[in-house]
């Protein structure tokens, strides 16, 4: 253990050319063992002047060679697309990180180091600390209101990255954003019984792949991914592992699923759709000028059902029992199916 951090400071020190900055603590493991988090300061003014910035995250990725996954799914599969994941998220911090403003914040990418540790390929990914640049706050709910703040960085984000199909690719991003589209998710899709959904979900798939316009989604913008400010008056995101091209309703009915009760859901889930397309018009506006917003509001609005049942579709495979599978989402659900 102490030889496993030993090591990551001195990969840490040859990438400052310094030894002036401290481990403050360990934020979290990540998913199934697959490295940590943890939180460090610098400790020089030099460092600090230089970076920017006084605290700093280092992303430690060291995938195991015995996969165990919280919920009994360990293949070969989802081993790759988690490898995969973490090359995504650094392409993101290097690409794309630097074109998010205020309005759609993302941390500062400070760089990234790959290295053998006890013969496995490992990775560091360098950033700011989001905490210590005013955004220490982390919920498992939110209000309606706080809801519309993410739903305000999900509006702005997309608008940002937005393109039509015609253009070229988000290069080095996922080609389809989000862990739960259908192409990667063929072991899930075997194991739903027969239903109309399981049916249909190639259809449904094909129906949010094949839109014109597309932007970057996050990919998992659930509540646990937003840094707020103690007022909630803003908010940030992290974990950029499932970023790529998509219709940016996937983020905005992945995001309400997580973050409002079902009763929540059924009396705002209209508003809040509402929302989104004022909030990406505006943004649409701010960023794409010359783009007419109104033909992207009127394709993305037509998705909207299709992508909660699209969502609703990995969740029956994965975790039938969730406790986001509820009258509500099934309502959705059926709408969507009903449309098709
Ligand atoms: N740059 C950052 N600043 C502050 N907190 C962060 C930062 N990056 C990650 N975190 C915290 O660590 C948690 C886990 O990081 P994340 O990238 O989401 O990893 P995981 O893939 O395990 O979910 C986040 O939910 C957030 O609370
Ligand atoms: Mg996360």
């Amino acid at each position: 253990m102490d030889l496993m951090n030993n090591s990551i400071e001195n990969v840490l020190a040859e990438f400052f050319k310094s030894t002036d900055f401290k481990k403050i603590e360990i934020i979290q493991s990540l998913w199934s063992g697959y490295g940590e988090i943890a939180r460090y300061r610098f400790t020089s003014p030099e460092l600090i002047q230089k970076f920017g910035i006084r605290q700093f995250i280092v992303k430690h990725v060291s995938p195991p060679r015995q996969v165990c996954h919280p919920r009994g799914w360990s293949t070969s599969v989802s081993h790759q697309r988690k490898v995969d994941s973490y090359k995504v998220e650094v392409n993101f911090y290097k690409t794309f990180a630097e074109q998010c403003d205020a309005q759609c914040r993302v941390p500062t990418f400070i760089g990234e180091h790959r290295f053998i540790e006890n013969g496995n390929p490992c990775q560091l990914i360098l950033m700011s600390d989001l905490d210590d640049q005013g955004f220490p706050i982390r919920a498992t709910n939110l209000t309606v209101q706080q809801t519309k703040l993410c739903i305000r960085w999900l509006a702005h984000f997309h608008a940002k990255f937005i393109n039509s199909s015609t253009d070229h690719k988000h290069d080095g991003l996922w080609t389809i954003g989000s862990y739960w589209h259908l192409a990667t998710r063929l072991e899930e899709w075997q194991a739903m019984p027969s239903s109309k959904l399981k049916e249909s979900a190639s259809k449904i798939d094909k129906a949010l792949n094949k839109c014109k316009y597309k932007t970057i989604i996050h990919g998992d913008a659930k509540v646990a991914n937003f840094c707020f400010t103690p007022n909630y008056s803003d908010v940030a995101a992290v974990d950029f592992q499932y970023v790529g091209s998509g219709t940016g309703v996937k983020d905005l009915i992945y995001l309400i699923g997580s973050c409002l009760s079902e009763t929540e859901c059924k009396n705002n889930f209209t508003l809040l759709v509402n929302d989104y397309f004022d909030c990406l018009t505006h943004a649409l506006g701010l960023y794409q000028p010359m783009l007419d917003a109104n033909l992207v509001v009127i394709e993305w609005q037509e998705l909207v059902d299709l992508a909660w049942a699209d969502f609703e579709r990995f969740l029956v495979g994965w975790a039938p029992d969730h406790k986001k599978r509820n009258q509500f989402s099934q309502m959705i659900t059926n709408r969507a199916l009903a449309s098709i």
